[in-house]
């Protein structure tokens, strides 16, 4: 990140909903399959229920942060993502920040995040922003063969 550049973090409309999916398609969030998650379901979470906020550089989307409301004061975090060559310089701590914000600014305050046991970069960055580590598990999924 140049230092004129200017790091922008807002909430995601429909189309950046390309963008989020091409830097959702990084070891880490795809499926046992190998795929992305489905940008139909980036779309429906952009209308409904998802708080979900873009990072963006001089316009180009550099970084996402995708969460649900469930019923009550949870949220879901389901995925961030910052682009491979931007990682490192604070991107993702930007998101989560403004995550949190937005959350709590909507009367939520409980967060609840699944990590991959191989990802020493997210676990580290979750504990440092104060989640709890729970219950270790074992993910099984059963996919549509659409998905595969
Ligand atoms: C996880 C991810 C979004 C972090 O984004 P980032 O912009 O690189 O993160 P930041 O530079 O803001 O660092 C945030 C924190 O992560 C940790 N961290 C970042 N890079 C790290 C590294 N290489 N090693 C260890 N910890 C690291 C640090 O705790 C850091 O906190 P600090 O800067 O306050 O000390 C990014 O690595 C990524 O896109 N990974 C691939 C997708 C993924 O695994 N997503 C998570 C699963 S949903």
């Amino acid at each position: 990140m140049t230092k004129q550049a200017k790091l922008k973090i807002r909430k995601a409309k429909l189309s950046d909903c390309p963008a989020v999916h091409r830097l959702a398609k990084t070891p880490g969030l795809t499926n046992p399959g190998g795929k992305a998650p489905n940008i139909n379901w980036l779309k429906l979470l952009t209308k409904n229920r998802g708080i979900f906020l873009v990072a963006s550089l001089n316009h180009k989307i550099v970084g996402f942060i995708l969460g649900e409301k469930l019923i009550g004061i949870a949220v879901m975090v389901w995925l961030m993502a910052v682009e491979k060559n931007l990682r490192g310089q604070g991107i993702g701590r930007a998101l989560v920040k403004a995550f949190e914000k937005t959350c709590l600014q909507q009367g939520r305050n409980l967060f609840v995040a699944y990590a991959y046991a191989k990802n020493p970069v997210i676990i580290k960055m979750l504990k440092k922003y104060g989640f709890n580590q729970g219950n270790l598990f074992y993910e099984f999924l059963k996919l549509p063969k659409a998905w595969k």
